[in-house]
């Protein structure tokens, strides 16, 4: 396995695989990889085959975090990461560092980013207004560096993928994003690199977001079409009983266009955020 941390020789790299016709499968991270990362790997390698190449970018992306949000407190731990691609089967690592990627620091000297308008108005992009921005524009870097034919993304970030997915089509990126089901815990907790800040009492009670994803499918199938606000106030009740938990947004909506909906059907997208302390944990699911 090859660690590459400039992103001119990963452009180099992806260019020389491009001329002689090698498959490259991307799985953007932001490392703390955990099992569900590793399913994704799985994914990326079924797709380009043996003779095809994975890349799993490492990267902490300053421009998708606001200021007050946890940028500087992220888990972060490389060894481990670079252990966890090498026992996984990953031919490349592409690790570049903030003044690297962002031409001079935190956004600094950098004045181009990319910004879907539709699919990020609301739950996560109507919480952290300048997230999926420095989303999309990392996204849409590190298609530019690594060259993908495809590029597996994670349905526990629901909104991001669809976002990801929109951006890709609208700016004709060569690129096919796939997106693999959540990994979870056996008790439903969705795995998430932000698990590791969980003490265990919190641990214990981060169980919430599963049992009201529960409770919202048990919820559509008792009566038909219950009523959205009715049922995010029931969920709120629910989930807010824990000590320490606080709502953020609970959302049902339609899966395509991300768009809220005020009746619940089976089919209709369920989507949380819920703090735990300092904590924010985010899940979804079909119902
Ligand atoms: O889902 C993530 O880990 C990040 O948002 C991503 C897609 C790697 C972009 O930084």
């Amino acid at each position: 396995m090859r660690i590459i941390r400039s992103p001119a020789a990963m452009q180099r790299q992806a260019l020389a695989w491009r001329r002689d016709g090698v498959r490259v499968g991307l799985v953007p991270t932001m490392g703390c990889l955990h099992a569900g990362h590793m399913s994704l790997v799985r994914r990326a390698r079924q797709a380009v085959g043996p003779r095809g190449v994975v890349v799993v970018s490492i990267y902490v992306n300053p421009t998708q975090f606001a200021p007050h949000e946890d940028f500087r407190r992220y888990p972060r731990d490389a060894a481990r990461d670079c252990r966890a691609c090498r026992e996984g089967g990953v031919d490349v690592v592409f690790r570049p560092s903030d003044p690297a990627m962002y031409a001079g620091g935190r956004a600094r000297g950098h004045s181009t980013y990319v910004a879907e308008e539709r699919l990020s108005r609301t739950m996560e992009g109507a919480s952290r207004p300048m997230h999926f921005r420095g989303v999309t524009t990392v996204v849409a870097k590190l298609f530019n560096l690594v060259l993908p034919e495809l590029a597996v993304f994670g349905a526990k970030d629901f909104q991001q993928a669809a976002i990801v997915r929109r951006m890709t089509r609208d700016l004709n990126f060569p690129v096919k994003v796939v997106v693999v089901p959540t990994v979870r815990e056996p008790d439903g907790l969705a795995l998430s690199s932000r698990n590791a800040y969980l003490e265990p009492a919190m641990r214990t009670r981060a169980r919430a977001l599963w049992q009201a994803i529960a409770k919202a499918r048990a919820g559509v199938r008792a009566r038909p079409a219950p009523g959205a606000a009715a049922l995010k106030r029931h969920l709120t009740r629910f989930i807010e009983r824990q000590p320490g938990a606080r709502v953020d947004y609970l959302e049902f909506f339609d899966p395509a266009t991300l768009e809220p909906r005020r009746r619940v059907r089976a089919g209709t997208r369920f989507a949380l955020a819920v703090f735990l302390g300092r904590t924010r944990l985010i899940d979804n699911a079909r119902l």
